[in-house]
């Protein structure tokens, strides 16, 4: 019902959303991931949609119901979330990176499944740093440009605002919004920072959907104006 009332802010945007954890296998049955539970970000999507938007949404592995009338991309690693954002970027002109993306993956992946040997000593396990997603996106020419407007999402545990700031210079966005600590996954409540050139604002808390909601409208208000 509410979404009847919503104004289309987002009519004729082709928005894209990362959300959930990555899976970043070690063999065939192991590997490591995090508590993301992608409700952020398939509450952005559904606002966007209500929004007027057409909607993908690229989704590690969750348990979310796919929000009515988004198509949904599911991928397990940060390779393979990375391949599907490339893909879908190229004619969106909005990108939300919600997803908690594993920073680091096994160096090597076994095809079989990793066995005691016996000797009582545990494996030594080896890491390579995976791509940034929302990085890699921010520095292609159709979001340097502005006709793809970026925005991502910093978890952090300490010293948010400089931490939130220092991030959203680095990965080169418009906008980046802070989890007002302490840690939400999984919960139906958020409080969110918006950090942009002009500075810092406080969306107090609330349900992740209506957090969403006044997000959308947020990203809205700083599109460049369509052509007619
Ligand atoms: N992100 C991404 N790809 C990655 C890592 C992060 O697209 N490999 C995106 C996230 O979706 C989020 C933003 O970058 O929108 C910030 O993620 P975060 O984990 O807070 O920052 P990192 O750059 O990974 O730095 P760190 O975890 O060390 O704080
Ligand atoms: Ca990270």
């Amino acid at each position: 019902i509410v979404a009847f009332f919503q104004p289309k802010v987002l009519a004729g945007q082709r928005v894209l959303v990362t959300a959930g954890p990555t899976f970043e296998a070690l063999d065939p049955i192991r590997g490591i991931t995090n508590h993301s539970s992608g409700k952020m970000g398939f509450a952005i999507a559904r606002a966007a949609r209500e929004a007027g938007a057409e909607v993908t949404l690229i989704a590690g592995p969750v348990h979310q119901t796919t929000p009515r009338g988004v198509r949904r991309v599911d991928v397990l690693s940060a390779q393979g979330m990375l391949e599907s954002t490339l893909g879908n970027a190229q004619d969106a002109t909005v990108f939300v990176a919600t997803a908690a993306v594993a920073d680091w993956r096994p160096a090597s992946h076994s095809e079989q499944k990793i066995k005691k040997d016996g000797s009582g000593q545990p494996p030594v396990l080896h890491f390579v740093e995976n791509p940034d997603i929302l990085a890699t996106v921010a520095k292609t020419p159709r979001a340097q440009s502005g006709a793809l407007f970026c925005v991502g999402f910093a978890a952090e545990s300490e010293n948010l605002v400089a931490h939130a700031s220092a991030k959203r210079e680095r990965k080169g966005i418009p906008l980046l919004v802070g989890n007002i600590g302490p840690l939400t996954f999984g919960q139906d409540h958020n409080s969110l920072l918006l950090v942009d050139s002009d500075g810092v604002r406080e969306l107090p808390r609330a349900t992740k959907l209506a957090l969403a909601r006044q997000l959308v409208a947020e990203i809205a208000a700083r599109l460049p104006a369509r052509r007619p």
